[in-house]
């Protein structure tokens, strides 16, 4: 009986002690502002595209390079694609665009395709389209000097 007491003291205890955590996470201000964390947040409206423009300077050498245009309306999907109807080695010339790189037609198993592989078809995976805003937090990283290969 005596025991059962104690344990039962120390589950309070432990809840009482442990309970500021618990409440801390009310009114956290966030960059989701002060918003619970069980609810959802509106997402900030992101409009201004960064037009179409040069590309833009790799920071490292396996960096897949950033997007200097707008994507918003082109559709990738199983039986189109609209990046390469300007990226891809047979209308990159006209489009003006730069062609694909060749690793984008090896496969997993390292034999090579006629067409873009699989893994690299959803291009969005890894070429970011860029906005015209101020980051929500400062960031002063510098890219390594490139040596020239
Ligand atoms: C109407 C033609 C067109 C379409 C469609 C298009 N692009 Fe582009 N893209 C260009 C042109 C032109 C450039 C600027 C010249 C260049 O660097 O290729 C460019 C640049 C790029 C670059 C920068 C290349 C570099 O070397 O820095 C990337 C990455 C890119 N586009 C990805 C995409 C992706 C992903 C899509 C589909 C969501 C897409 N593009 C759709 C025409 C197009
Ligand atoms: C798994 C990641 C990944 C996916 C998916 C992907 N790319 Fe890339 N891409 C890269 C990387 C990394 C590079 C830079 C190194 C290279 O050329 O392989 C690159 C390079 C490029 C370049 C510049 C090539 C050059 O010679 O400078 C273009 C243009 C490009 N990708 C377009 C596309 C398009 C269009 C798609 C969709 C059909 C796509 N990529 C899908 C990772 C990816």
């Amino acid at each position: 009986m005596m025991q059962k007491v104690f344990s039962l003291l120390t589950v309070m205890l432990l809840g009482v002690l442990l309970s500021p955590f618990v409440n801390a996470a009310e009114g956290v201000q966030s960059l989701r502002g002060g918003v619970e964390i069980a609810d959802d947040s509106v997402p900030p409206k992101l409009d201004k595209w960064r037009h179409d423009d040069e590309p833009i300077a790799r920071d490292y050498v396996q960096q897949p390079p950033l997007i200097p245009h707008r994507v918003d309306r082109y559709v990738i999907n199983k039986k189109f694609n609209k990046c390469l109807t300007c990226h891809s080695w047979s209308n990159y010339k006209a489009s003006g665009a730069t062609k694909v790189g060749q690793s984008h037609f090896l496969e997993h198993d390292g034999s090579e395709s006629a067409n873009v592989a699989g893994r690299r078809y959803f291009c969005l995976q890894c070429h970011v389209p860029q906005m015209q805003v101020d980051p929500i937090v400062g960031n002063d990283f510098k890219p390594i000097k490139l040596l020239d290969r």
